[in-house]
Order: structure tokens, then C-alpha cells, then sequence
């Protein structure tokens, strides 16, 4: 791409000019429960997406630091998300580079200040310059990590998101809870926040237990097909050997394991829903296999 090009692009996203030029794309996770699997689907996910090439951060929206915990006991101490929540400024300092080039994570930092202070009122402006300055920096993809509930900080960042992806265990509550929060998806919008649902994620899902796939099957008929993603996430000692690790499944073995790829599919239909795929390089000249 011609220099000029890539300066006047930038500055013109910089400006708010052209506003349908492709910038950053912002996922957040959302589910009423805790412990359903959404820290382990950002990692997972994060690191499929970067793995194909987008430059992904992970943010840690959750005061409890899931990411954190999961990844390095280090970033505790690490300045993230709500020290910019605090000060403002530029997040560049904040973001922290990880093995893969593509791949950065903005862990929550202490949210200390942050919380005693109660300052969410002006938390939308602070997201959406936050999501700027992912845009100015490059990045295609931002994961947003959540707390469980749609309330506070959570509630801020599942608005101010372009795309809401829902993890929902496969367990009986599921029939009742995913309802109830498409609702309020659907109050959100109604509000004036443009959050699209990107889809429906069961996770934990045992294939050996007939009370899971029961569930699973409820979800299919109660919803249009489109809702849930094809795939599903199995329950799998694997994730509690990478966490102990600090890592994806992915980075777990040499060849990585079956459950791993899952999230390589997971991470091509979310391309194909939010249009990612339509980017870019992603329309290749097609040369042929042998010359
Ligand atoms: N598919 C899965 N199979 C087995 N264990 C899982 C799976 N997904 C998550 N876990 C484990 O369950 C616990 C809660 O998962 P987590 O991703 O932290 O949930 P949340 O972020 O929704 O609270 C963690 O110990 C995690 O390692
Ligand atoms: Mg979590």
C-alpha cells in the first residue's frame, strides 16, 4: 500500500472521517453466570484469531483478573484496563506483547481506585477512546472479556461493543437464562447501543451425558438456527492442564489437541459473521497448487 495511503487512513480514522472504512472490530463476551467458560474462550479464541493472522488484544474487563489468573500470576501487579479507566491517556504503555506477534493482552490492572472511586459514568467515553486508539494502533480484533452479570463495567463494554459473543455451559438453567439475556441484548439496542449478537457458544458440553445434549438439542429448537455456532466447546481436562500452564490449548503440544482446533473453526465462522473475512488480504490471487 502506497505511504500516503496508509497516513491519510489513519489520520481520516483518527478524525472520525470516513466512517465505514474497516476499523477495529470489537467482541465482548456476555453471560448472567460465572464460571460458564468465558475467560478460557477469550484465551482460546484470542490466540485462534491471532494465529490466522489478525492482530488481536485481549482485554481483561473483570476486576478479578480471570486473564491474568489463567495466564501469568504476573500481570496482577501489571498496570491494564482499569488504571485507564482511572487516568485516561494513551493505553499503549498498558498493553502487554505475548509470544506471538499478533497477540496482546491488556490485563485489568487494580481496580482498586477504580472501584472505590465508582466512576462509571464516564466509562463509555473512556472504552470507545479506547477502541480508537486500538483502531490508530493497528489491531483488527478486540476481545473483551467480561464479569459475569450484565451490570457495571460489564454493561458498559457489552454496549459499547460492535459484537456480543455468549458462552452458555450446556447445562438445565441454559433453556432459562439465554432468553433472558437476549432480552436484554435486545433492551440495549433499543437504547441506542448498535451490540449485535455474534452467536451462541455452549461450552462444557459432556457428548457421554444425555442431560447436556438434551440441553443442547432445547437450544437448537428454541432458537433460529443462526444463534448458536455449529460448534461446541466439550468439557475437557485439557483446559485445566493449559491454565495450570499459563497457555491456550493450542500451545499445549506440539500438534495441538482436538479441542484446540475447535476454536480454529469457532474463530473462522466468527470471521465469516462479522465480516472479517471480507478484509483485506483475505481475497487471494489463487495460484495454482504445483507450478
Ligand atoms: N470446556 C471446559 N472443560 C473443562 N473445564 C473448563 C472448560 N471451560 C472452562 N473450564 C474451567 O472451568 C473454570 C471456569 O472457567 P472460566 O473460563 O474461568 O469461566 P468464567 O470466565 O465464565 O468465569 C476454570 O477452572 C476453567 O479452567
Ligand atoms: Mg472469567
Amino acid at each position: 500500500m502506497p505511504i500516503g495511503l496508509i497516513w491519510s487512513e489513519h489520520f481520516a480514522a483518527k478524525l472520525g472521517i470516513f466512517a465505514n472504512l474497516p476499523g477495529v472490530i470489537a467482541l465482548a463476551t456476555a453471560s448472567q453466570k460465572g464460571g460458564v467458560g468465558k475467560t478460557t474462550v477469550c484465551i482460546n479464541l484470542g490466540h485462534a484469531l491471532a494465529r490466522r493472522g489478525w492482530n488481536t488484544l485481549l482485554i481483561d474487563t473483570d476486576p478479578q483478573g480471570g486473564i491474568g489468573l489463567s495466564l501469568s500470576r504476573n500481570t496482577r501487579k501489571k498496570r491494564g484496563f482499569y488504571d485507564f479507566l482511572m487516568a485516561g491517556g494513551n493505553v499503549r504503555p498498558y498493553i502487554l506483547p505475548t509470544r506471538l506477534p499478533e497477540f496482546s493482552i491488556l490485563p485489568c490492572g487494580v481496580p482498586d481506585a477504580f472501584l472505590k472511586a465508582g466512576r462509571v459514568d464516564d466509562a463509555p467515553q473512556k472504552i470507545q477512546d479506547l477502541l480508537r486508539q486500538c483502531d490508530i494502533l493497528g489491531y483488527d480484533v478486540v476481545l473483551m472479556d467480561t464479569a459475569a452479570g450484565l451490570t457495571g463495567i460489564t454493561e458498559v463494554a457489552v454496549r459499547t461493543a460492535d459484537w456480543v459473543l455468549i458462552p452458555q455451559q450446556a447445562e438445565p438453567l441454559a433453556v432459562r437464562s439465554v432468553p433472558l439475556l437476549l432480552e436484554t441484548l435486545a433492551r440495549f439496542r433499543s437504547e441506542g447501543s448498535q451490540v449485535r449478537v455474534a452467536g451462541i457458544l455452549l461450552t462444557m458440553l459432556l457428548a457421554s451425558h444425555e442431560a447436556s445434549l438434551k440441553v443442547a438439542r432445547e437450544l437448537r429448537e428454541m432458537l433460529p438456527a443462526s444463534f448458536l455456532f455449529n460448534q461446541a466447546i466439550p468439557r475437557d481436562p485439557l483446559f485445566l492442564e493449559a491454565s495450570a500452564h499459563g497457555l491456550p490449548l493450542g500451545l499445549l503440544r506440539k500438534n495441538p489437541p482436538a479441542t484446540a482446533l475447535l476454536f480454529d473453526q469457532l474463530a473462522a465462522d466468527i470471521e465469516e459473521r462479522t465480516g472479517l473475512n471480507t478484509r483485506k488480504d483475505q481475497l487471494q490471487s489463487h495460484a495454482s497448487l504445483l507450478d
